[in-house]
Formats: C-alpha cells, structure tokens, sequence
C-alpha cells in the first residue's frame, strides 16, 4: 500500500469512528476496523485504569465460527499491571509498538512473555501479535489495541507486515482520540444517573449499565428478524446503548418522601411517581439530537405496556377511554424494548426488600407477560438472546 493509499484509508476509519459515540460499541468498532486493515483473525482492546489495564473487549473469529449462528463470543474481563512482565503492559509502559511474529518464539532475553493460558483454555494457537498502545494528542495512554493472527487470503497464518505495523499506529492514534470522546461522553451520562441515583438508589451504575447491554443485544435481534440494514441496527444500537442507561433519570424529580417509602405507594403517589417519565422526557425534548430524541423516547416510554395498560400513555384520548396508556407498536420500539430489559434486570438484581430472583424464573415471568405488558416479538428477540445476557452482564456485577 503506497503512502496516499493509507492515508487515504485512515481518513476512512477515522470517519467510520466518528459515527460511534458509545464506549463499548466504539471498542468494538476499533477491533472490527483494525482487524479488517490487517486480515487479523482476532484481536482485544485494553483500557487503562490508573496503573493497570482492563481487558475490555476481544473479538475471534475462528473461535465465533465455532458457536452456533448468532450466538456471540462471551469472555471474562481481567486486568494486568502496566509493566514490562505483560506484551499489552510493556507496550502500554513503552508507548510503542511491537511486531511479534510468532509469540512461542520470543527470546528469553525479551522483558515480557507470552501467557499461553487463554490458547490452551480455549483451544486456539496465537502465531502473531501486533501490539499498539492507543495515544491521544496529549501524549496520554488511554489504552493498548492488539491484534492476533495475520491472516492471508487463503486463511493461513502469517506474521505482520511492516506496512500493518505503520497502519495500526496511525490507527491507532485516531482510535484513542474517539476512544477519549466516548468515554466522556460515558462520564457524562453516568454522572446524570449518579444525580438520579441519589434520589433512588435502586438505579445503580451496574442496574443501568445491563440495561443498556441487554437492551442492545435484544434490539439487535429485533432488527434481525425484521431485516433492517445493518447501517440502520449500527446506528440504532449505538443511541439506544445510552438512551437504555438513561431510562429513569427523571427520578430527580420526584420527593425522597415518594422515592423511599418503604411499602406500598397509594394511589396519589404513584401518580406522583409515573410523572418521572414525563420529567425524563423534559431533560431531553427541548434539543433535537438523535441521542436527546432515543433518550426522550425511552425515558418517555418505558413503562407503557404492551396492551394499553401502562403509563403514562396520553391521558385518556382515543376512542376507547378506558385505556389509557399507549398501545401496542404505537409504543415506539426503544420503548419497548427497554420495559423487557428493566424488567428482567430488576428480577435478576438483588434489592434491599427482595433476594435475586433465578433467571429462568424471571424468563418464566416475562413469557407470561408476552402480549400483556410486553411486546411479543420483544419478548420472542429476548428469548433469543436470554442465555447470552448474565455472560455479559458479569461485567457489570455486584454494582
Ligand atoms: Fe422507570
Ligand atoms: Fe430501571
């Protein structure tokens, strides 16, 4: 590739980031585009965390095939100190590149070894690593992008070439800077459900961070089903990540008195309560982007039910007055989803008035409300997904 060519494809990637503002589609992203530049069978993204890196994201494309169709490849996270026994910590710590062409062969006189644990637990055999730190223009490391098995055309593995190493830098420091923006953005919202938090404190970082995962995951299933581009579900899955998170940011306006009682709210002060749709919507609705109007959806919509029994619905208009709520695909389709991944996040979590509830029993209770409270084709995308939503949501556990 001639110098014009990549620059020309940097330009590209920068612009495909661009269009990703959530933190953990962008990792994805940064792993998907980086992999396709470089033929890399598989790769991980590391993010640092004061002085250690968090392994946050790894996609593998020979152990993805291995699954069954649709299913995706769930993994633990762990993390490494930044320091030379490591080839991510090394490189974070160093802050430059390294081309390893074939991690069983590292001399004995390298600083850092390769952990052949994850090849034998998983059956797979890592030849070449190509490991980048991700820089942003403040000189700051923000992470380390490393990328598995050089592959060729017929799918034999090959060292990295010196024009993947210039590449995956330059890459490398476009994907630190969306990597910075992404997770302020995150800071940001986060910072929004810390101040609802403070009001209710059911609604954790971690409640909302599986909301948001699992609402994705059944979005994307939806969108399947139904054939949407995948411009469309790329887009779509990237504001309802955050605008799934922001669901109940509304609680800000409704009294501790209300908020904290402990038993059972009377009729007055449920109504109280329903208003923290209409207030989520009000944070939202007076600017137009595509994030302000999913959150605004969501907030808005998220307790309506399926057969028109929900709320805050549009006070009574319609012909049939004794339905209140919004009805069925009238619902809009964020909203929707979002009702079934509260719901199921709420059975699942423990609370200070309830235990856990066990997965397939809360399953049992989502089914039954299939076509009551809950949209059934909703339903029938959650079910396709169910038994990949604890994998991920380990990850955001105990919080
Ligand atoms: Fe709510
Ligand atoms: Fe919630």
């Amino acid at each position: 590739m001639d110098e014009h060519a990549k620059l020309a494809r940097i330009a590209e990637l920068q612009q495909e980031l661009a269009k990703v503002n959530d933190l953990d589609l962008l990792l994805e992203k940064t792993l998907t585009l980086a992999r396709e530049c470089t033929g890399a069978d598989a790769g991980s993204v590391y993010i640092r965390d004061g002085g250690r890196l968090v392994f946050s994201h790894t996609q593998n494309e020979t152990l993805r095939r291995r699954l069954p169709e649709g299913k995706k490849l769930v993994y633990q996270t762990f993390t490494i100190p930044i320091d030379s026994g490591s080839i991510a910590g090394c490189v974070a710590q160093k802050g430059r590149v390294l081309n390893i062409p074939d991690a069983y062969a590292i001399p004995p006189s390298a600083p850092y070894h390769f952990n052949p644990e994850f090849d034998r637990l998983a059956d797979y055999r890592t030849l070449s690593l190509l490991t980048a730190p991700l820089i942003t223009s403040n000189r700051e490391t923000v992470g380390v992008l490393q990328l598995i098995n050089a592959t060729d055309a017929g799918g034999v593995r090959r060292a990295f070439r010196a024009d993947d190493v210039v590449l995956v830098d330059a890459f490398a420091g476009v994907a630190a800077l969306a990597l910075e923006r992404a997770q302020m953005t995150r800071a940001l919202i986060l910072r929004m459900i810390r101040l609802a938090g403070l009001r209710d404190p059911k609604e954790t970082e971690g409640h909302v961070n599986r909301v948001g995962l699992f609402a994705v995951e059944i979005y994307e299933r939806w969108a399947r089903r139904r054939s949407l581009s995948e411009h469309e579900i790329e887009h779509n899955r990237d504001l309802l990540r955050m605008a799934a998170m922001l669901h109940d940011v509304g609680k800000v306006g409704i009294p501790d008195a209300i908020l904290k009682k402990p038993g059972r709210l009377d009729a007055a002060e449920f109504d109280v309560m329903k208003q923290h749709t209409v207030i989520g919507a009000g944070v939202f609705g007076s600017s137009h982007s595509a994030l302000d109007a999913a959150a605004a959806e969501v907030a808005l919509c998220h307790h309506e039910n399926w057969d028109g029994s929900g709320y805050p619905g549009r006070g009574g208009e319609g012909e049939n007055t004794s339905v209140r709520g919004v009805v069925g695909e009238n619902i809009p389709i964020f909203g929707r989803i979002v009702a079934v991944a509260d719901v199921y996040d709420a059975l699942c979590s423990k609370r200070v008035y309830k235990d856990a509830m066990a997965g397939d029993e809360a399953v049992a209770l989502i089914k039954a409300d299939s076509g009551r409270k809950f949209d059934p084709e909703v339903v029938a995308a959650f079910l396709d997904c169910v038994d990949q939503l604890p994998g991920l949501a380990a990850r955001y556990a105990g919080s």
